[in-house]
């Protein structure tokens, strides 16, 4: 685990926001083994985030309204594997407190501070929004992608999907992850079955944690993973499904036919299945009975 912990002086605009960043950045890259914190020189415990910084990040599709504003510690500071501050005076003010090799200003990063937007207007979060973004896909490259591993994905299909996987392939890799060809090679019919049960197992044994499988309709390998212990697969048809199997059933197999979708559906549902977290709660109860019933029809 690699511990990241942002800073700034009241950890209500700048520090919160990179945090809420950092983690959507992770996801998308498809980057395992991050864990995100934000803390301030001097912060009140428990203040809400800055009404601009919450609305900017709400515009890219992310809920920071849990974030309660904490002050630095000690502990914190230990804990983390890089300490990050938004501007080089903050980096200053840590420096008899932090090791100096995982101290690091963004201006360290991106050659300028990220200036305070407090009491200022809705474009400054904007623009300050922005300016850390760029900060964090610097940092991602300069400093986190050597050690961290990026999510393998396996996928496979048969022949009628095919040249759809060598494009979902293409896709992944362009997103930064690290897809995995379990078959088919070719045009030449093969049997689904057995391509599907290569990726349903990487996911059922816990070797990957999500997989992708094509076919000319979908229902052929949905069937098959289904079978695996542990795989939610889901065919999905559009934007909707692809959100809702991830929300809803945690979906870990996501399945699509070929002949169904055009190659822009396809990567629009593989992009969105990627990218949406399962939200828990009252889903979770839902999961739970099903794997009561696998358990309880499974043959020992
Ligand atoms: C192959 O012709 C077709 O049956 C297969 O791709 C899939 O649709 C099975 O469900």
């Amino acid at each position: 685990m690699t511990n990241l912990l942002f800073v700034c002086t009241g950890n209500t605009c700048r520090s919160p926001m990179a945090e809420y960043l950092m983690r959507e950045l992770c996801q998308k890259q498809g980057l395992q083994g991050i864990s995100v914190l934000s803390a301030g020189t001097s912060a009140f415990s428990g203040d809400d985030i800055s009404f601009y910084s919450r609305e900017e990040l709400r515009s890219r599709g992310i809920d920071a309204s849990a974030h309660r504003s904490r002050c630095i510690t000690q502990e914190l500071l230990q804990q983390a594997d890089y300490v990050i501050t938004m501007t080089e005076a903050q980096k200053h003010f840590l420096q008899s407190y932090c090791q100096a090799e995982k101290l690091l200003s963004m201006r360290d990063i991106l050659g300028e501070d990220i200036a305070d937007p407090y009491g200022r207007d809705e474009e400054s979060y904007a623009r300050c929004a922005e300016q850390i973004e760029k900060g964090l896909k610097l940092f991602i490259e300069k400093y986190l992608q050597k050690e961290v591993k990026k999510m393998r994905i396996p996928i496979a299909s048969d022949h009628a999907a095919f040249a759809a996987k060598a494009k979902v392939i293409e896709f992944l890799k362009a997103e930064g992850y690290e897809p995995v060809d379990m078959g088919c090679y070719s045009e030449e019919s093969v049997h689904y079955p057995e391509y599907g049960a290569k990726v349903a197992e990487a996911v059922s044994s816990g070797e990957c944690e999500k997989g992708i499988l094509l076919c000319g309709t979908g229902i052929g390998m949905s069937l098959v993973a289904n079978k695996f212990p542990g795989v939610r697969a889901t065919l999905c048809h559009n934007a909707f499904t692809a959100q809702a199997c991830r929300e809803h059933n945690d979906s870990n197999v996501l399945v699509m036919g070929a002949r169904v979708l055009t190659e822009e559906q396809i990567l629009e549902i593989t992009k969105i299945w990627l990218e949406t977290e399962f939200a828990g709660g009252r889903h979770s109860e839902r999961l739970a009975m099903i794997s009561a019933i696998e358990e309880k029809f499974s043959k020992k």
